[in-house]
């Protein structure tokens, strides 16, 4: 029987001003899945870690995302799925949206790549609904393209991997978890045109800085007016952890994606270990358990690592 192993990478979906239109792929962490085809329409899930996700198919993210696919194909086939997750759930680094993306990019190398990077993105936003009731692909738009990627509209899906300069990623999680559908409730429903004209000019400059590898301009443009004020609530000593990473010499950062988890951009590794350190001492000080680390952006997206025969 064909056996592949995927590896599926965190991702930080918004980069700040570009609520549900921008993300970026990160190297660590990733999750970890090994995928058999089966002779019958059926989805076998077996996790292999601690986070007891639900097995059966319409309740777990592989499964919204491999219905969404075999609803398209007519063969007799079904997916077998072991599950290693280290990305942990809520933690605001794209883990629904690795296990949806893993998943599809996997079931297609074993059918010999039939469906195009834009359908695996469609089909992985349903298992992202799933996860968040929401399908919005800023996760994992960058999970199977790799790199930074706009997502210029949803429907019709329309992504755009954008150029960008070397970036070593600091991402703290605080030991807690928010759920997405949550996060996303708690948002205004309607924004001032003052405030959209900041938001736009900010998404357009951070667009611009990263094509233009200009670094002063992406710093510049890493500023949200519309969600950070009401998300950055739920997260613990979240302006003092940008305050003293911006004085360790982030170029900038905020929430990732619908957070607890903080993300910092900066120009080298030197930088974002004195910025690890200052995110550090933040915790340390107002006792609050994190994991952190520190990574560069993956320009490779999923990854079918292997494909042997059980
Ligand atoms: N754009 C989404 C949100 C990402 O911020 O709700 C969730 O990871």
């Amino acid at each position: 029987m064909k056996q592949i192993t995927v590896h599926a990478p965190a991702t930080v979906a918004n980069i700040v001003c570009g609520f549900d239109v921008l993300g970026l792929a990160l190297n660590n962490p990733y999750d970890k899945l090994v995928m058999r085809l089966l002779p019958e329409k059926t989805i076998r899930i077996i996790n292999k870690d601690n986070f007891m996700l639900p097995v059966e198919p319409e309740k777990n993210v592989f499964g919204g995302a491999l219905l969404a696919m075999m609803r398209e194909l007519d063969d007799n086939i079904g997916f077998e799925i072991e599950s290693t997750k280290n990305i942990m759930p809520g933690s605001g680094i794209g883990s629904s949206a690795a296990s949806a993306a893993g998943v599809v990019v996997g079931a297609n190398h074993l059918l010999n790549n039939r469906f195009s990077k834009t359908d695996l993105v469609r089909f992985a936003t349903y298992g992202e609904q799933v996860a968040s009731g929401a399908r919005h692909a800023d996760n994992i738009a960058p999970c199977i393209y790799g790199g930074v990627t706009l997502i210029r509209s949803n429907d019709p899906l329309d992504i755009i991997p954008l150029n960008f300069p070397p970036l070593f990623v600091t991402v703290i999680h605080p030991q807690l978890e928010v759920k997405t559908s949550d996060a996303r409730q708690i948002l205004k429903k309607q924004i001032l045109l003052k405030d959209a004209i900041t938001q736009w000019g900010n998404v357009a400059g951070l667009v611009a800085g990263f094509m233009k590898e200009d670094y002063e301009l992406i710093g510049r443009s890493l500023h949200d007016v519309l969600i950070e004020p009401v998300r950055s609530m739920l997260i613990p000593g979240f302006d003092e952890l940008k305050k003293r990473s911006i004085e360790a010499g982030a170029l900038g950062g905020g929430i990732s994606g619908s957070g607890p988890s903080v993300f910092m951009l900066s120009k080298d590794e030197a930088t974002a270990k004195k910025v690890e350190q200052a995110m550090r001492s933040v915790y340390e000080k107002i006792g609050v358990d994190f994991h952190i680390h520190l990574t560069t952006v993956n320009k490779s997206g999923v990854d079918v690592i292997n494909a042997g025969q059980k």
